[in-house]
């Protein structure tokens, strides 16, 4: 029995035989949702460009979500999809727009079409909080004007848009999770995707300087991605509603903050490089997550502090 929707619908899982598909299951938050998945009992198909992680044990489908053939072959027999495989660099999607669209919003229908014709009811869907371009107003509910500032922001619309459309015609429960700045352990310092408290981390525990762009006063709403993993798991065993969902912690943090509490935990001093705003950067972001909390019963457990803690490593 699902507590939040209160329909029977854990009882496959607790035998351990529902297949989720999760696409891009060997990225940042696939990996961490993979392992959850695992944990909770379900068999797991990944389909990504790259294997998964050590340790994960699902069936592994190398494969873009361009690749109608092999989608189908693996949605067969699946009880639901996580379809988080996108490209998410914000910088590429301005320079090669439509590569982003191609994978972004045409990849999206690909899976769409493929769930339908599989007849997979679920596809839970990674939005982004990019949608929302500069905030008008805060706490940015899902009522807030749509206003993308980048390619990357309109493709993720757009294909959010068609994951609802597809409830709405074809009796499907999907879910789209607008996810707003997501962090926790596993992603690569280097890549370029890596978000800013791996930055910071990675500073911290190189002995160097974190770097700041601009005055550090830029605020953001920080997620944990377990907290992320528990809204996806939700969003499959409850089903989706007709409109999008934030996914967030709703509490808001300046950069200055955020680097003052990673400097405190490693116990080092606060001494950051300040560098000029990056072009484009919003002021302030902070989410209402009412919607999520009363469709998927999701609260985040947790805080920054909490999360911070299990990244940053006191410094010897
Ligand atoms: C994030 C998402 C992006 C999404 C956008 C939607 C990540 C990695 N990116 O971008 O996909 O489109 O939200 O709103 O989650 N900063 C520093 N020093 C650093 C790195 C960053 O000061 O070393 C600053 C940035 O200028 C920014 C803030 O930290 O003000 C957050 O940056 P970042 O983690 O890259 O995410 P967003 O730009 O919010």
């Amino acid at each position: 029995m699902c507590v939040v929707c209160h329909i029977a619908l854990r009882k496959a899982v607790l035998i351990g035989d529902d297949v989720i598909v999760v696409t891009g299951g060997s990225g940042f938050i696939g990996t961490h949702l993979c392992q959850r998945l695992e944990e909770d009992g379900y068999k797991v198909r990944i389909l990504d460009i790259v294997p998964p992680q050590s340790g994960i044990r699902g069936e592994f489908v190398r494969a873009s979500v361009l690749d109608a053939g092999r989608l189908q072959k693996l949605f067969n027999g699946a009880e639901a999809v996580v379809h988080l495989a996108a490209l998410i660099d914000v910088a590429a999607s301005v320079s090669d727009p439509y590569a982003d669209f191609s994978v972004n919003a045409a990849g999206t229908l690909n899976v769409l079409e493929t769930a339908r014709r599989a007849g997979v009811k679920r596809v839970a869907f990674a939005s982004s909080a990019a949608v929302y371009g500069e905030p008008v107003r805060l706490p940015v509910d899902e009522e807030h004007p749509t206003a993308p500032l980048s390619p990357y922001g309109a493709s993720k619309l757009s294909a959010e848009r068609y994951v609802l459309l597809y409830n709405r015609l074809y009796g499907m429960e999907n879910a789209a999770l607008r996810l707003f700045n997501v962090y926790g352990s596993g992603q690569n310092p280097l890549s370029p995707y890596s978000g800013v408290i791996t930055k910071f981390a990675n500073a911290i525990r190189d002995g160097k300087r974190p770097i700041i762009y601009g005055d550090g006063s830029q605020t953001r709403d920080f997620v944990h991605v377990d907290d992320v993993c528990e809204a996806f798991v939700r969003a499959i065993e409850c089903g989706g509603k007709d409109m999008p969902c934030n996914i967030a912690s709703a509490t808001e943090t300046t950069l200055l903050e955020l680097m003052e509490e990673m400097c405190n935990i490693a116990d080092v001093p606060a001494d950051p490089e300040f560098l000029p705003a990056r072009e484009g950067d919003i002021k302030r972001s902070v989410a209402d997550i009412a919607l999520a909390k009363k469709t998927l019963g999701f609260s985040p457990k947790i805080s920054l502090a909490r999360g911070l803690g299990g990244i940053v490593g006191k410094r010897k």
